[in-house]
């Protein structure tokens, strides 16, 4: 992460598997400036669909600078997408920063979605004074994960594809299969606690950060949790991915 000082409003987007969000971040302070604004996400998820509501979310943003922040459900290397768990699967090879700057006419940065929100919290949030082992999870429609160590990102490591007993961990302990399966807490957080144990037996992490908007509920299942790390709610909880799109369109080594 650069430390050099860097101001003004910048685009963040972060497009999930319901809802695009987008808003303008003072890259300063990592502060929302003003309203997020969302958009539920086209079905299907293409990519033509999908930018146009970039567009459209960016429209009604006006007073950025310089590049936006795209924060996007897929692994991302040069700005083109090569997964597609949760989008449609024409994403896979598509240029997603080359098209969006056609569209848009600004130059564009696209990076994994959970590697934004773990930019935005090592940043300015709940990693920020961990120098050790950190793992950012992002539990929504599926699991983003983002690996920090000495403050550095290992990019793209969809730790939510881990398989448990079996099972894309996704598909058994996302925030999307808590509520499609009308799961309580109790229920919920044991999955997530198996999860955990599996991760730490793998990478030993001195912290997990758990976000997604599940994360803003986190007083009410913290007690449930079980980690020899410790966990820590995120601090921009919903917002992180934005918060991150933006950071890392002003610094793409962060
Ligand atoms: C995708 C990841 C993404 C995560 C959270 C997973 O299904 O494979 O790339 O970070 O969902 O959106």
């Amino acid at each position: 992460m650069s430390t050099a000082a860097a101001t003004g409003l910048v685009l963040g987007v972060d497009v999930g598997g319901s809802s695009i969000k987008a808003g303008l971040v003072d890259v300063a302070s990592g502060r929302v400036s003003g309203q997020l604004i969302a958009a539920p996400t086209p079905a299907p998820s293409t990519p033509p669909a999908l930018i146009q509501v970039i567009g459209a979310l960016a429209a009604q943003l006006p007073g950025s600078e310089g590049r936006i922040g795209v924060a996007f459900p897929s692994v991302i290397k040069g700005g083109t997408a090569y997964t597609a768990a949760n989008i449609h699967a024409s994403w896979i090879g598509t240029d997603g920063a080359a098209l969006t700057e056609q569209a848009l006419g600004r130059p564009v940065l696209f990076l994994n979605d959970a590697d934004a929100a773990g930019i935005a919290e090592m940043r300015f949030g709940s990693g920020r004074d961990c120098t050790g082992t950190v793992i950012m999870l992002t539990f929504g429609t599926g699991i983003g994960s983002a690996l920090f160590t000495g403050g550095r990102l290992f990019p793209n490591t969809e730790l939510g594809h881990l398989q448990i007993a079996g099972r894309d961990a996704e598909k058994w302990a996302s925030a999307r299969v808590r509520t499609a399966e009308g799961l309580d807490f109790p229920a919920w957080v044991a999955r997530v606690n198996e999860y955990l144990a599996e991760m730490h037996r793998l990478f030993w992490p001195d912290m997990f950060i758990l976000g997604g908007a599940v994360s803003e509920r986190f007083t009410e299942f913290a007690p449930l949790l079980k980690s020899p790390a410790q966990l820590r709610p995120a601090h921009f909880a919903g917002q992180s991915g934005v918060v991150g799109a933006a950071l890392a369109a002003i610094d793409p080594a962060a």
